[in-house]
Protein backbone atom coordinates (compact mmCIF):
# COMPACT_ATOMS: atom_id res chain seq x y z
CA UNK A 1 0.00 0.00 0.00
CA UNK A 2 1.59 3.22 -0.41
CA UNK A 3 1.42 6.39 1.57
CA UNK A 4 -1.05 9.35 1.21
CA UNK A 5 0.35 12.65 -0.12
CA UNK A 6 -0.64 15.79 1.53
CA UNK A 7 -3.48 17.32 -0.18
CA UNK A 8 -1.85 20.09 -2.06
CA UNK A 9 -2.49 24.39 -2.16
CA UNK A 10 -3.50 23.53 -6.14
CA UNK A 11 -5.91 21.29 -5.28
CA UNK A 12 -7.69 22.81 -3.19
CA UNK A 13 -8.28 26.27 -4.83
CA UNK A 14 -9.60 24.51 -8.29
CA UNK A 15 -11.95 22.54 -5.34
CA UNK A 16 -12.84 26.10 -4.31
CA UNK A 17 -13.41 27.70 -7.49
CA UNK A 18 -15.53 25.13 -9.38
CA UNK A 19 -17.63 23.79 -6.22
CA UNK A 20 -20.01 27.13 -6.60
CA UNK A 21 -22.43 25.93 -9.17
CA UNK A 22 -23.79 23.11 -7.70
CA UNK A 23 -24.64 24.94 -4.16
CA UNK A 24 -27.27 26.97 -7.24
CA UNK A 25 -28.48 23.47 -8.80
CA UNK A 26 -28.34 21.37 -5.62
CA UNK A 27 -29.69 17.80 -6.28
CA UNK A 28 -28.78 14.56 -4.91
CA UNK A 29 -26.63 11.49 -5.56
CA UNK A 30 -29.94 9.76 -5.91
CA UNK A 31 -30.61 12.19 -8.07
CA UNK A 32 -27.34 11.16 -10.03
CA UNK A 33 -27.97 7.35 -10.17
CA UNK A 34 -28.69 6.37 -13.63
CA UNK A 35 -28.23 9.63 -15.17
CA UNK A 36 -25.49 11.46 -17.52
CA UNK A 37 -24.30 14.43 -15.10
CA UNK A 38 -23.40 17.40 -17.23
CA UNK A 39 -20.22 18.95 -15.13
CA UNK A 40 -16.98 19.11 -14.33
CA UNK A 41 -16.15 15.89 -12.37
CA UNK A 42 -14.11 17.40 -9.67
CA UNK A 43 -17.19 19.51 -8.63
CA UNK A 44 -19.67 16.55 -9.11
CA UNK A 45 -17.67 13.78 -7.20
CA UNK A 46 -17.37 16.13 -4.86
CA UNK A 47 -21.31 15.75 -4.50
CA UNK A 48 -21.08 11.89 -4.11
CA UNK A 49 -20.88 10.19 -0.28
CA UNK A 50 -17.70 8.51 1.07
CA UNK A 51 -17.96 4.57 0.44
CA UNK A 52 -20.76 4.77 -1.90
CA UNK A 53 -19.48 3.18 -5.32
CA UNK A 54 -18.68 -0.05 -6.39
CA UNK A 55 -17.17 0.10 -9.66
CA UNK A 56 -15.49 3.39 -11.46
CA UNK A 57 -14.25 2.75 -14.87
CA UNK A 58 -13.10 5.30 -17.33
CA UNK A 59 -10.82 6.72 -20.19
CA UNK A 60 -9.51 10.23 -19.22
CA UNK A 61 -8.95 12.74 -22.41
CA UNK A 62 -5.31 11.90 -23.53
CA UNK A 63 -2.34 14.09 -23.03
CA UNK A 64 -2.97 17.02 -26.29
CA UNK A 65 -4.49 14.37 -28.09
CA UNK A 66 -7.89 15.93 -28.88
CA UNK A 67 -9.55 19.38 -28.39
CA UNK A 68 -12.63 18.47 -26.03
CA UNK A 69 -12.99 21.90 -25.87
CA UNK A 70 -12.83 22.22 -21.76
CA UNK A 71 -11.23 19.52 -18.93
CA UNK A 72 -8.59 17.89 -18.81
CA UNK A 73 -6.11 16.70 -21.42
CA UNK A 74 -4.26 20.34 -22.57
CA UNK A 75 -2.31 21.02 -19.50
CA UNK A 76 0.71 22.47 -20.71
CA UNK A 77 3.12 19.65 -19.22
CA UNK A 78 2.37 16.12 -18.78
CA UNK A 79 3.63 16.76 -15.03
CA UNK A 80 0.63 18.77 -14.91
CA UNK A 81 -2.02 16.57 -16.83
CA UNK A 82 -1.03 14.08 -14.05
CA UNK A 83 -1.44 15.94 -11.58
CA UNK A 84 -4.74 16.75 -12.36
CA UNK A 85 -5.58 13.09 -13.57
CA UNK A 86 -4.76 12.72 -9.62
CA UNK A 87 -7.11 14.77 -8.15
CA UNK A 88 -9.75 13.69 -10.07
CA UNK A 89 -8.19 9.72 -8.59
CA UNK A 90 -8.73 11.21 -4.86
CA UNK A 91 -11.96 11.63 -5.35
CA UNK A 92 -12.45 8.34 -7.20
CA UNK A 93 -10.82 6.33 -4.28
CA UNK A 94 -12.68 8.33 -1.45
CA UNK A 95 -16.19 7.49 -3.40
CA UNK A 96 -14.93 4.14 -4.17
CA UNK A 97 -16.76 1.12 -1.50
CA UNK A 98 -13.88 -0.98 0.44
CA UNK A 99 -14.95 -3.77 -2.03
CA UNK A 100 -15.03 -1.64 -5.33
CA UNK A 101 -12.20 -1.24 -7.68
CA UNK A 102 -11.53 1.48 -9.88
CA UNK A 103 -10.43 1.13 -14.20
CA UNK A 104 -8.35 3.66 -15.90
CA UNK A 105 -7.69 3.24 -19.10
CA UNK A 106 -5.08 6.21 -20.85
CA UNK A 107 -3.27 6.25 -23.70
CA UNK A 108 0.35 7.45 -24.23
CA UNK A 109 2.13 10.44 -26.39
CA UNK A 110 5.32 10.90 -28.23
CA UNK A 111 6.67 14.31 -27.74
CA UNK A 112 10.17 15.38 -29.66
CA UNK A 113 10.19 11.86 -30.36
CA UNK A 114 10.30 10.13 -27.68
CA UNK A 115 7.54 8.07 -25.92
CA UNK A 116 6.61 9.65 -22.61
CA UNK A 117 5.21 6.16 -21.05
CA UNK A 118 2.29 8.69 -19.16
CA UNK A 119 -0.25 5.89 -18.43
CA UNK A 120 2.85 4.30 -16.39
CA UNK A 121 3.61 7.76 -14.86
CA UNK A 122 0.17 7.65 -13.76
CA UNK A 123 -0.09 4.65 -12.81
CA UNK A 124 3.51 5.11 -10.05
CA UNK A 125 1.82 8.21 -9.00
CA UNK A 126 -1.13 6.78 -7.65
CA UNK A 127 0.60 4.14 -6.36
CA UNK A 128 2.81 6.84 -4.49
CA UNK A 129 -0.07 8.75 -3.42
CA UNK A 130 -3.07 6.17 -2.31
CA UNK A 131 -3.58 3.72 -0.08
CA UNK A 132 -4.52 1.14 -3.31
CA UNK A 133 -3.17 -1.83 -4.76
CA UNK A 134 -3.07 -2.42 -8.89
CA UNK A 135 -4.49 -5.86 -9.55
CA UNK A 136 -3.09 -5.87 -13.38
CA UNK A 137 -2.00 -3.62 -16.48
CA UNK A 138 -4.37 -5.26 -18.75
CA UNK A 139 -3.34 -4.34 -22.48
CA UNK A 140 -5.99 -3.84 -24.98
CA UNK A 141 -4.24 -5.32 -28.08
CA UNK A 142 -6.03 -3.04 -30.98
CA UNK A 143 -6.87 -5.59 -33.67
CA UNK A 144 -7.09 -2.64 -36.75
CA UNK A 145 -4.58 0.11 -35.11
CA UNK A 146 -4.17 3.68 -37.62
CA UNK A 147 -2.47 2.12 -40.89
CA UNK A 148 0.17 4.51 -40.58
CA UNK A 149 3.93 2.73 -40.99
CA UNK A 150 6.77 5.46 -39.36
CA UNK A 151 10.15 4.60 -40.71
CA UNK A 152 12.06 4.58 -38.02
CA UNK A 153 9.48 3.35 -34.93
CA UNK A 154 7.02 0.77 -34.79
CA UNK A 155 2.94 1.32 -35.04
CA UNK A 156 1.79 1.37 -31.18
CA UNK A 157 -0.84 -0.75 -31.01
CA UNK A 158 -1.93 -1.05 -27.58
CA UNK A 159 -3.41 0.89 -24.43
CA UNK A 160 -3.56 -0.11 -20.86
CA UNK A 161 -6.16 -0.77 -18.58
CA UNK A 162 -5.01 -0.21 -14.89
CA UNK A 163 -7.01 -1.89 -12.27
CA UNK A 164 -6.59 -0.59 -8.92
CA UNK A 165 -8.63 -1.83 -5.60
CA UNK A 166 -8.78 -0.08 -1.68
CA UNK A 167 -8.54 -3.45 -0.11
CA UNK A 168 -7.93 -6.72 -0.62
CA UNK A 169 -11.73 -7.81 -0.37
CA UNK A 170 -12.21 -6.69 -3.69
CA UNK A 171 -15.08 -8.08 -5.49
CA UNK A 172 -14.30 -10.53 -8.48
CA UNK A 173 -16.30 -12.77 -10.24
CA UNK A 174 -13.80 -14.54 -12.69
CA UNK A 175 -16.52 -17.12 -14.08
CA UNK A 176 -18.09 -14.76 -16.04
CA UNK A 177 -15.22 -13.15 -17.45
CA UNK A 178 -14.44 -13.51 -21.12
CA UNK A 179 -16.36 -16.75 -21.31
CA UNK A 180 -15.53 -18.97 -23.70
CA UNK A 181 -12.63 -16.54 -24.86
CA UNK A 182 -9.92 -17.56 -22.51
CA UNK A 183 -6.41 -19.38 -23.96
CA UNK A 184 -6.87 -22.42 -24.83
CA UNK A 185 -4.72 -25.24 -24.45
CA UNK A 186 -4.35 -27.17 -28.15
CA UNK A 187 -6.26 -30.38 -28.15
CA UNK A 188 -4.86 -33.47 -29.38
CA UNK A 189 -6.09 -34.51 -32.93
CA UNK A 190 -8.33 -37.90 -33.46
CA UNK A 191 -7.09 -41.47 -33.49
CA UNK A 192 -3.28 -40.70 -32.98
CA UNK A 193 -4.30 -39.40 -28.77
CA UNK A 194 -1.19 -40.84 -26.87
CA UNK A 195 -0.16 -43.38 -29.68
CA UNK A 196 3.49 -42.44 -29.57
CA UNK A 197 3.01 -43.73 -25.27
CA UNK A 198 2.01 -47.60 -26.28
CA UNK A 199 5.79 -47.67 -28.22
CA UNK A 200 7.88 -45.85 -25.80
CA UNK A 201 6.30 -47.99 -23.24
CA UNK A 202 6.94 -51.65 -25.20
CA UNK A 203 10.35 -50.48 -25.55
CA UNK A 204 10.92 -49.24 -21.87
CA UNK A 205 13.07 -50.89 -19.10
CA UNK A 206 9.74 -51.44 -17.26
CA UNK A 207 8.93 -54.27 -15.48
CA UNK A 208 6.09 -56.36 -17.40
CA UNK A 209 3.53 -55.40 -14.09
CA UNK A 210 4.77 -52.00 -14.53
CA UNK A 211 3.80 -51.95 -18.42
CA UNK A 212 0.48 -54.12 -17.82
CA UNK A 213 -0.41 -51.30 -15.68
CA UNK A 214 1.10 -48.22 -17.90
CA UNK A 215 -1.02 -49.26 -20.82
CA UNK A 216 -4.03 -50.05 -18.95
CA UNK A 217 -3.76 -46.31 -17.52
CA UNK A 218 -2.65 -45.36 -20.53
CA UNK A 219 -5.87 -46.69 -22.59
CA UNK A 220 -8.41 -45.43 -19.53
CA UNK A 221 -6.60 -41.57 -19.73
CA UNK A 222 -7.32 -41.63 -23.84
CA UNK A 223 -11.10 -42.43 -23.42
CA UNK A 224 -11.25 -38.98 -20.97
CA UNK A 225 -9.98 -37.14 -23.50
CA UNK A 226 -11.76 -38.32 -26.37
CA UNK A 227 -15.19 -37.76 -24.83
CA UNK A 228 -14.33 -34.47 -23.69
CA UNK A 229 -13.90 -35.36 -19.72
CA UNK A 230 -10.05 -33.64 -20.22
CA UNK A 231 -8.18 -31.60 -22.77
CA UNK A 232 -5.33 -33.17 -22.97
CA UNK A 233 -2.19 -35.16 -21.03
CA UNK A 234 1.02 -35.72 -20.62
CA UNK A 235 3.22 -39.05 -19.63
CA UNK A 236 6.53 -39.54 -17.85
CA UNK A 237 7.74 -43.32 -17.97
CA UNK A 238 11.04 -44.20 -16.48
CA UNK A 239 14.12 -44.39 -17.98
CA UNK A 240 13.12 -42.08 -20.75
CA UNK A 241 11.58 -39.03 -19.25
CA UNK A 242 13.91 -36.69 -17.24
CA UNK A 243 12.92 -36.99 -13.71
CA UNK A 244 10.69 -34.18 -12.51
CA UNK A 245 12.31 -31.59 -10.33
CA UNK A 246 11.55 -31.41 -6.17
CA UNK A 247 8.15 -32.84 -5.13
CA UNK A 248 6.93 -34.32 -2.10
CA UNK A 249 6.30 -37.69 -1.37
CA UNK A 250 3.84 -39.22 -3.18
CA UNK A 251 4.28 -36.87 -5.61
CA UNK A 252 5.08 -37.76 -9.12
CA UNK A 253 9.22 -38.44 -8.49
CA UNK A 254 7.32 -40.85 -6.30
CA UNK A 255 5.32 -42.48 -9.02
CA UNK A 256 7.55 -42.49 -11.41
CA UNK A 257 10.07 -44.22 -8.89
CA UNK A 258 7.81 -46.40 -7.69
CA UNK A 259 5.15 -47.63 -10.76
CA UNK A 260 7.54 -46.22 -13.58
CA UNK A 261 5.54 -43.94 -14.83
CA UNK A 262 3.37 -40.76 -13.89
CA UNK A 263 0.29 -39.33 -16.29
CA UNK A 264 -0.11 -35.69 -16.40
CA UNK A 265 -4.04 -34.57 -16.52
CA UNK A 266 -4.60 -31.20 -18.48
CA UNK A 267 -8.05 -29.84 -17.93
CA UNK A 268 -7.74 -27.19 -20.71
CA UNK A 269 -10.07 -24.53 -18.94
CA UNK A 270 -8.90 -21.47 -20.93
CA UNK A 271 -6.74 -19.53 -19.05
CA UNK A 272 -7.95 -16.30 -18.67
CA UNK A 273 -4.92 -13.87 -19.55
CA UNK A 274 -4.41 -9.74 -19.07
CA UNK A 275 -4.85 -9.26 -22.28
CA UNK A 276 -7.90 -8.28 -24.76
CA UNK A 277 -7.41 -8.23 -28.12
CA UNK A 278 -10.20 -5.91 -29.74
CA UNK A 279 -11.08 -3.55 -32.65
CA UNK A 280 -10.90 0.06 -32.36
CA UNK A 281 -14.85 1.13 -32.46
CA UNK A 282 -16.49 3.67 -34.79
CA UNK A 283 -20.37 4.43 -34.03
CA UNK A 284 -22.13 5.37 -37.14
CA UNK A 285 -22.41 9.46 -37.17
CA UNK A 286 -21.00 9.15 -33.82
CA UNK A 287 -20.35 13.07 -32.38
CA UNK A 288 -17.85 11.86 -30.18
CA UNK A 289 -14.32 11.56 -31.46
CA UNK A 290 -12.92 8.43 -29.18
CA UNK A 291 -15.12 6.07 -27.64
CA UNK A 292 -13.93 2.83 -26.11
CA UNK A 293 -14.86 -0.63 -27.11
CA UNK A 294 -18.19 -1.38 -25.46
CA UNK A 295 -17.32 -5.11 -25.45
CA UNK A 296 -14.10 -4.58 -22.77
CA UNK A 297 -16.18 -2.40 -20.78
CA UNK A 298 -18.98 -5.16 -20.72
CA UNK A 299 -16.16 -7.78 -19.73
CA UNK A 300 -14.41 -5.63 -17.15
CA UNK A 301 -18.03 -5.02 -15.51
CA UNK A 302 -18.71 -8.82 -15.50
CA UNK A 303 -15.87 -8.85 -13.97
CA UNK A 304 -15.70 -6.44 -10.83
CA UNK A 305 -19.30 -5.96 -10.30
CA UNK A 306 -22.64 -7.57 -9.82
CA UNK A 307 -26.20 -6.57 -10.80
CA UNK A 308 -27.87 -3.62 -9.58
CA UNK A 309 -23.84 -2.41 -8.21
CA UNK A 310 -23.72 1.50 -8.99
CA UNK A 311 -21.05 1.75 -12.01
CA UNK A 312 -19.45 5.46 -12.35
CA UNK A 313 -17.88 7.00 -15.37
CA UNK A 314 -15.80 10.22 -14.43
CA UNK A 315 -14.89 10.99 -18.30
CA UNK A 316 -18.15 9.47 -19.56
CA UNK A 317 -18.07 11.35 -23.07
CA UNK A 318 -20.70 9.36 -25.57
CA UNK A 319 -21.61 7.37 -22.82
CA UNK A 320 -20.11 3.91 -23.45
CA UNK A 321 -19.86 2.82 -19.87
CA UNK A 322 -23.01 3.91 -18.90
CA UNK A 323 -24.56 1.97 -22.28
CA UNK A 324 -22.53 -1.44 -20.60
CA UNK A 325 -23.77 -1.29 -17.18
CA UNK A 326 -27.36 -0.76 -18.38
CA UNK A 327 -26.99 -3.36 -20.80
CA UNK A 328 -25.69 -5.69 -17.96
CA UNK A 329 -28.17 -4.61 -15.58
CA UNK A 330 -26.32 -2.54 -12.94
CA UNK A 331 -26.94 1.29 -12.24
CA UNK A 332 -24.27 4.04 -13.44
CA UNK A 333 -23.58 7.26 -12.84
CA UNK A 334 -21.86 9.54 -15.79
CA UNK A 335 -20.03 12.86 -15.25
CA UNK A 336 -19.34 14.70 -18.83
CA UNK A 337 -18.28 17.82 -19.29
CA UNK A 338 -19.26 19.09 -22.44
CA UNK A 339 -22.99 19.22 -22.85
CA UNK A 340 -22.63 18.06 -26.82
CA UNK A 341 -21.48 14.90 -25.89
CA UNK A 342 -24.08 14.57 -22.73
CA UNK A 343 -26.75 14.62 -25.00
CA UNK A 344 -25.06 11.97 -27.31
CA UNK A 345 -24.84 9.90 -24.68
CA UNK A 346 -28.39 10.05 -23.28
CA UNK A 347 -29.69 9.27 -26.87
CA UNK A 348 -27.66 5.90 -26.77
CA UNK A 349 -29.05 5.60 -23.46
CA UNK A 350 -32.46 6.02 -24.49
CA UNK A 351 -32.98 3.03 -26.74
CA UNK A 352 -32.04 0.61 -23.37
CA UNK A 353 -33.60 2.83 -20.47
CA UNK A 354 -35.12 6.28 -18.95
CA UNK A 355 -32.96 8.98 -18.99
CA UNK A 356 -33.57 12.12 -17.36
CA UNK A 357 -30.88 15.07 -18.21
CA UNK A 358 -29.46 16.39 -15.37
CA UNK A 359 -27.30 19.78 -15.61
CA UNK A 360 -25.11 20.95 -12.97
CA UNK A 361 -24.13 24.27 -14.93
CA UNK A 362 -27.50 25.39 -16.83
C1 LIG B 1 -11.50 9.95 -23.92
S1 LIG B 1 -13.05 10.70 -23.72
C2 LIG B 1 -14.03 9.41 -23.02
C3 LIG B 1 -14.69 8.58 -24.05
C4 LIG B 1 -15.57 7.49 -23.49
N1 LIG B 1 -14.80 6.45 -22.86
C5 LIG B 1 -16.44 6.86 -24.58
O1 LIG B 1 -16.38 5.66 -24.84
O2 LIG B 1 -17.17 7.63 -25.22
C6 LIG B 1 -12.83 11.77 -22.37
C7 LIG B 1 -14.02 12.68 -22.08
O3 LIG B 1 -13.79 13.39 -20.87
C8 LIG B 1 -14.40 14.65 -20.96
N2 LIG B 1 -13.78 15.54 -19.95
C9 LIG B 1 -12.57 16.14 -19.98
N3 LIG B 1 -12.34 16.81 -18.85
C10 LIG B 1 -13.42 16.63 -18.05
C11 LIG B 1 -13.78 17.06 -16.76
N4 LIG B 1 -12.95 17.82 -16.04
N5 LIG B 1 -14.97 16.68 -16.25
C12 LIG B 1 -15.81 15.90 -16.97
N6 LIG B 1 -15.53 15.46 -18.21
C13 LIG B 1 -14.35 15.81 -18.75
C14 LIG B 1 -14.16 15.08 -22.41
O4 LIG B 1 -15.09 16.05 -22.85
C15 LIG B 1 -14.29 13.74 -23.13
O5 LIG B 1 -15.58 13.53 -23.65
Amino acid sequence: MGRKKKTTKRKKSLIAETITPYTANSFSFEDMIDNIVQGDNLTVLRLIPDNSINLIITSPPYFKQRDYGSGIGNEKTVEQYIENLIFVFSECVRILRKDGSIVFNLGDKYLEGSLQLIPHRFAIEVLKTFPVKIVNNITWVKLNPTPRQYQKRLVSSSEPFFHFVKSDGYYYNLGDYMNNKGTKIKRTNGNNIGKKYFELIENSSLTLAQKKMALCELQEIIEEVKSGKIESFRMKIKGIHSEPFGGQDGGRKYQLMKKGFTIIKIKGEPIKRDIIECAVETIKGSKHPAIYPLSIIKELIKLLSRPDDIVLDPFIGSGTTAVAAKELGRKYIGIEINKEYCEYARGRLKNIGLEKPLELFS
